[in-house]
Order: structure tokens, then sequence, then C-alpha cells
């Protein structure tokens, strides 16, 4: 079973590809709604609650556990690896893999300000490919607009114009959704950074990465005899989640009530 922790919805990007590269494969997904969002705390608190759920997502069964939070990839992967014993894999890793894998130059990166304060895409890209320019712009209102269900708010097309304004003066080519809560925004970042700008969704590669690990290492988490299980856990039941959950996975989604 692949255990899967975000601070809340968004690592339901990462769900959705699984259900998608990995049907075999059942879920058990951990959203800290209690203590969301991450991406404005220090690294100390985002390490702490990040081993917390990996701890959690362990006790109920993980096999192997993504992070499906770039907040807490960029600040507490080593942490986390650390704490359980199942194999992490992480988001960031292989949305830079992705990034050098093409021949582009300009790069934007959008994620929280703790990703943004980390630089950890420029860091991690510029060691592979220092000629790649790298432009990071934190944009923190994104995950409580997704929290919230306001994707499709008038002030939030202003709110992401304000925010991508800046990477589109750069003359980006590619610009990586440094978040896992923002291809919920997918249809205004676009509009905003123009259609000639692609879009790296980290929860793709991460998905294919995980295929591989699971190729490789295929006593690890067994594929569903029958119909493969989805678990969600939150550490706090907030009235969006379910409704956005079942938006985006076009599933039926019952939450549980994580007992850390
Ligand atoms: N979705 C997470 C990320 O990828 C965390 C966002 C937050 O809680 O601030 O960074």
């Amino acid at each position: 079973m692949i255990g899967v922790f975000d601070s809340g919805l968004g690592g339901l990007t990462v769900v959705r590809e699984i259900i998608k590269q990995l049907p075999d494969q059942s879920v058990v997904y951990f959203g800290d709604t209690a203590r969301t969002p991450y991406g404005t705390k220090g690294t100390k608190a985002i390490q702490n609650f990040s081993v917390n759920n990996a701890k959690f997502l362990e006790s109920v069964g993980a096999d192997v556990i993504v992070i499906a939070c770039n907040t807490a990839s960029a600040v507490a992967l080593k942490e986390v690896k650390q704490a359980v014993k199942v194999p992490v894999l992480d988001v960031v890793t292989p949305a830079v893999d992705e990034v050098v894998a093409r021949e582009r130059q300009k790069v934007g990166v959008i994620g929280t300000s703790a990703t943004v304060r980390s630089q950890v895409y420029e860091r991690l890209i510029n060691k592979i490919k220092p000629k790649i320019k790298v432009f990071q712009q934190a944009c923190p209102l994104f995950v409580p607009i997704v929290e919230e269900g306001s994707e499709n708010r008038p002030e939030t097309k202003i709110i992401a114009r304000r925010y991508l304004n800046r990477l589109k003066l750069r003359n980006i080519d590619t610009l990586v959704l440094g978040c896992t809560h923002y291809p919920f925004l997918r249809r205004h970042i676009q509009s905003e950074v123009g259609s000639n700008v692609k879009l790296i969704d980290p929860a793709q590669a991460t998905v294919a990465e995980l295929r591989r690990f699971l190729v490789a290492e295929p006593g690890i988490s067994q594929p569903a005899k029958k119909e493969p299980k989805y678990r969600f856990f939150v550490s706090d039941v907030s009235v969006n989640f379910e409704r956005s959950a079942r938006r985006w996975l076009k599933r039926p989604v019952k939450l549980e009530l994580a007992n850390l």
C-alpha cells in the first residue's frame, strides 16, 4: 500500500496520478488539515509535522511513502527518511529531473514561501545544468484558496496575475508548479503566463518514478488482489476537503479522522 501525505488537499494531485499510472495499488492518504498551510511555517515545525505524518502512515500500513508536498520535500526529506523504516520518495527530485531533461533555458518556479526560501529547485537544477536560469516566486495565497475551494472566485484571477506577472516579464519558457496544490489552479496559471509556457506538474514525474521504483523492488508494495483500496485520513475535518477530493479524483471519498 502506498502512503501519501501533504499539508491538506494538494497531495491529491499525486493520488490522481497514482490512480492513473498504478491502478492496482492501494493508497492511504493523510492530509494535515489541522496544521495547513505548511509553507508559511518555520523549518523545524515543518520537519516535526512531516515526521509525524510519515510515522502515522507507516502505523496504518504504508509500505512506501510519497511526500506529496514540495515544502516538506524541500526541508524535511532527510528527517522523514530517518524516522521511518519504509522507503520514502519526494516530489522535488523527479520534477528537477524533468526540467533538466528538457532543452529549456528560462525556468520559473512557483511555490510556498518555505520552498522558495529553501531555494531547493534553483540549487538542484543548477547543480546539473548551471546554464539554466531559475526565477522563483512565492504564491502564499494559493494554498488557502485551494483549501477553501475558491479556485473559481473572481479574486483568484487577480491574485494569480499579481504573482505571475513578474515571471512573465522574465520571458520564462517553463514553469514548475512547485506546490502540489497548484494543479488545482492550472487553468488560471496557464492563462496568466500564456500558452507557450510549458507547465511542469511534479505529480506526473513523481508517480513515474514511483512506478520505476516498484518495478525494481517488486517485494515492496504488492498490487491489490481484487479492487485497490483508497483511505483518506485528515487531522481535522474540513468542509471543503471531501467535496474537492471527490471532484478531483472523480470517485467517492470518505474521510477518516486520524488519531495522531
Ligand atoms: N502542498 C504543499 C506543497 O507542495 C504544501 C502547501 C502548504 O501547506 O503551504 O508545498
